[in-house]
């Protein structure tokens, strides 16, 4: 098991160009099952997650392959409608198959997925959004078994904002018969980036972006070229990081809109945010100004997987911090590895009070999920002395070589084997 030392105290300075979307990438990855000709994915952002995204499409019939960074997938030799539990608990995403699975087969099984370990992250919405389109949902043994014979469109009004569900009832309805109206649709980046995507492939879905998403089924959907969108979350990882150890750097390729949220709450206080087209310039002394509350919501608010990177931040600036997480129960598994590093956090149910300490000091901490093994990252990148982290399976399932990216903005950090 690899594990990554980092000598923290050096400031950052440089490029990063921000690779495509992982959260994008899943759901579009699933809703190539829809269609029967070639799709070119571009900018293919090989992390674990993707990978075992394509494994999934591969165990159903898909060919793929790799061509000079993009992902080539021919879905026009699916046979198969069942995943299996062994890949399906490796990535959370296995569960948008469902709803691409019900479009091309008219049937489904999959197993309860995987994913990080943030909160019972149940599928209830998914599963009454397909029920209330005609949908005979069974789960047993650990399955689920999707009928959708009598399926049809209708009108669904989503409980919460699911991105996940949001998603896979968009996929599960670009073939019926008729229009479906999702209602109190998410509206984070990925859902337009996956309306975007499915309009390329000939399917008619219009108002992603607003709570209100239209589809009208299509018979047949045809191969295309795409681009997904670049990962906001990487992005807002380096912006917070940047913020946290001083310096100066350029990020590219990312749409600033994307990070509204996360930009106003930032500049200023914890540090200087220039955005201008597809660029954003971080520009800090490295003495950040505690945030004082904040909150994660659903887009356009602050993004949950940013709230752990945050955390870290508000450990080290001035002043005190509250931090409340809005949409998962439990993700603050980060905390008490932070603590370890000398920060002064409190818990209480979803809020975390945070009193900024002058220093954090390099300690051997464990990395949990995904999105807190980055703030640990990110702790030990300021932290006096050496910081081990451990478990960093987690984090390569979102962030490719995060090693080499802060190492070449001149962090002393290393990929160790134990
Ligand atoms: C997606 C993202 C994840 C991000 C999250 C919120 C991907 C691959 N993952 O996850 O990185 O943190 O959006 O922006 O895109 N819920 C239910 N029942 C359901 C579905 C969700 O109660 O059927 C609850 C969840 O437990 C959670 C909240 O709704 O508390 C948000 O979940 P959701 O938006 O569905 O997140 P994911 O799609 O799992």
């Amino acid at each position: 098991m690899s594990k990554l030392l980092i000598h923290g105290g050096n400031k950052l300075f440089g490029e990063i160009a921000i690779t495509a979307a992982k959260n994008s990438y899943l759901p579009i990855l699933a809703a190539c099952v829809l269609c029967e000709e070639q799709i070119v994915l571009h900018n293919y952002p090989n992390y674990t997650d993707t990978q075992s995204m394509c494994k999934i499409l591969s165990s159903l019939g898909a060919n793929i392959d790799f061509c000079d960074g993009d992902l080539i997938i021919d879905p026009s030799s699916l046979f198969s409608w069942g995943i299996e539990s062994d890949l399906a608990c490796q990535v959370r995403s296995s569960i948008f198959m469902l709803g691409a699975l019900l479009g091309r087969f008219k049937k489904a099984r999959v197993a309860y997925p995987g994913g990080c370990e943030i909160g019972a992250r149940p599928i209830d919405i998914h599963l009454s959004g397909f029920k209330k389109l005609g949908v005979k949902v069974e789960e047993k043994h650990g399955y689920i078994y999707c009928n959708a014979e009598k399926m049809h469109s209708g009108t669904v009004l989503l409980e919460f904002p699911s991105v996940g569900a949001t998603e896979s009832l968009m996929m599960a309805s670009v073939l019926l018969n008729g229009e479906t109206r999702l209602l109190n649709a998410a509206k984070e980046p990925e859902i337009v980036d996956l309306q975007n995507f499915l309009v390329k492939l000939g399917a008619k879905v219009r108002g992603a972006g607003s709570g209100e998403i239209i589809i009208e089924g299509v018979k047949k959907l045809h191969g295309c070229e795409f681009t997904p969108i670049a990962d906001r979350i990487i992005a807002g990882t380096y912006m917070i990081g940047t913020a946290m150890c001083g310096g100066n750097v350029l990020l590219k390729g990312v749409n600033p809109e994307h990070l509204r949220a996360l930009i106003d709450k930032l500049d200023k206080t914890a540090c200087v945010i220039e955005a201008k087209n597809d660029k954003i310039r971080v520009t800090s002394d490295g003495k950040p100004i505690a945030l004082g509350k904040v909150e994660t919501s659903v887009y356009p608010g602050l993004p949950t997987d940013l709230q752990a990177q945050i955390l870290a931040l508000s450990s080290i600036s001035e002043g005190s911090s509250m931090i409340i997480e809005n949409v998962f129960e439990s993700r603050f598994k980060h905390v008490p590895e932070l603590i370890k590093m000398g920060a002064d956090v409190h818990v209480k149910d979803r809020v975390a009070f945070v009193r900024g300490v002058p220093h954090l000091y390099g300690a051997s901490v464990c990395g949990m999920e995904l999105r807190g093994t980055a703030s640990l990252i990110l702790a030990g990148l300021v932290a006096e002395g050496y910081t081990t982290v451990s478990n960093i399976r987690h984090v390569d399932r979102g962030y490719k070589n995060i090693e080499l990216e802060l190492a070449s903005l001149g962090a002393d950090i290393k990929r160790i084997d134990d």
